[in-house]
């Protein structure tokens, strides 16, 4: 099947933005199904980039001189701009991060040390990336407070029937906003609404949904959203989180050093003014200028567009899964495209999911086997790890029809 346009997504000119795209691996056209892992760049963001390192590249906050100036209004126009994507108030309610695993870690050190205490309890899901485990396990080993588990269900959604239950008491509910692995999209503002009457914080880590554009944190009421520039067309070296401004104000710095000071003595030191109190060090520039360019070309495709697009694309690759292998295949994910982004988790019995990436490998097509940084979900999936294929603006039919190939090719070498 040829590249389709899809309404209001035009895939095969998408696709010529994207340099890498054009590139063969084993004498066969390149099929990237990796996005949730990280996305590929469009030409207008290595551009933008380019043009700042040879132009007007110089530290930020600190020169005077005429290109220092526009470097930092570079940085601070990109925080606007993540700041209007994500649908914040203001800008200084975004403060930059290497990724959204730091982010969250910020958010853990330096609100969970001051709000939570011995005996406190944190909720999280079945369904969360390590980075928003692994921060409130270190908490949780410091402090003594409790990790709560929200169970999903045999759809691969959340189990919501204990949920007032889990929540009760609760200080903390940290939830992902859309899973990397099954592909499962939350209602985020059912549960921020359920955590709120419980009288907890709701951090929502939106990693992969900031990538379609879907994020809303006014819309969700949510008090704390992680986002990653790498998944979402920008370059990898950036990230960050947007939280209420009060509950900025409050937090202590959680890095010490560089430009998060108004002053330093020899007997203390005063923290900078909000987001900067939290961007110690020389922060990422000319990433923050890719991440711009990036919101940029993702707001010219338009949520409504991307998503659609990936609705179809996903009904499409379900259906083709379906059809070729029948009960062979294991899709770890809804089976509807009902709330439901554009991963695609599975097994064979049998194959390791590395043998079957593998074998993907010799037909060009990139796809994801590990536990995908979420291995208390692989536990309850009752797998050591799956093959993942994610799609993204410039996949389409073709490229899942390759994988559907490919993957008839796997099975057919690894059969028993
Ligand atoms: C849902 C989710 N959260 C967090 C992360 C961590 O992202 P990063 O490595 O950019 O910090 C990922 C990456 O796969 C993810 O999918």
């Amino acid at each position: 099947m040829n590249p389709t346009d899809h309404a209001g997504l035009d895939t095969a000119r998408v696709q010529r933005d994207f340099p890498i795209l054009s590139r063969t691996v084993n004498g066969k056209r390149l099929v990237y199904l990796d996005s949730a892992s990280s996305s590929q760049k469009p030409q207008s963001v290595l551009d933008a980039m380019d043009e700042q390192y040879r132009t007007y590249y110089a530290n930020i906050h600190r020169g005077v001189y005429t290109i220092a100036e526009e470097s930092t209004a570079a940085y601070e126009h990109a925080r606007a701009k993540v700041a209007r994507f994500l649908g914040a108030a203001a800008a200084n309610e975004v403060v930059f991060t290497k990724n959204i695993t730091e982010a969250i870690n910020l958010f853990a050190h330096s609100w969970g040390r001051t709000n939570l205490r011995e005996g406190d309890a944190i909720v999280v899901t079945e369904m969360e990336h390590h980075a928003n485990i692994v921060p409130w396990h270190m908490l949780c080993a410091e402090l003594g407070t409790e990790l709560r588990w929200i169970p999903i269900d045999h759809e691969f959604r959340l189990d919501l029937s204990e949920l007032d239950r889990l929540l009760d008491g609760a200080k903390l509910f940290a939830f992902t906003a859309v899973s990397n692995v099954l592909g499962t999209v939350n209602d985020v503002r059912f549960l921020a609404d359920a955590a709120h009457a419980a009288g907890a914080t709701v951090l929502v880590d939106a990693a992969q949904a900031a990538p379609h554009g879907s994020v809303d944190v006014q819309a969700w009421d949510a008090d704390v959203v992680g986002f990653t520039g790498h998944k979402m067309l920008g370059p990898s070296g950036i990230g960050g989180l947007w939280a209420r401004p009060e509950l900025l104000e409050a937090m202590p710095p959680f890095l010490g050093g560089g430009e998060m000071i108004l002053d330093v003595r020899k007997d203390g030191f005063v923290p900078n003014e909000v987001p900067w109190k939290f961007e110690a060090g020389t922060m990422p520039i000319a990433e923050a200028t890719g991440l711009a360019a990036a919101i940029d070309y993702l707001e010219i495709l338009g949520t409504e567009a991307m998503l659609e697009h990936e609705r179809r694309l996903t009904a499409y690759a379900l259906d083709s899964l379906h059809d070729r292998f029948g009960d062979r295949i294991h899709v770890h994910g809804p089976a509807g495209t009902q709330m439901r982004g554009g991963i695609v988790s599975f097994g064979f019995d049998h194959i390791h999911a590395h043998d079957i990436a593998q074998v993907l490998d010799e037909e060009a097509v990139c796809v994801r086997a590990s536990h995908h940084c979420a291995k208390p979900l692989m536990r309850v999936l009752g797998v050591p790890a799956n093959t993942r294929a994610s799609f993204y603006v410039y996949n389409d039919e073709a490229d899942v029809d390759t994988l559907v190939e490919a993957l008839e090719r796997a099975e057919k070498f690894f059969a028993v």
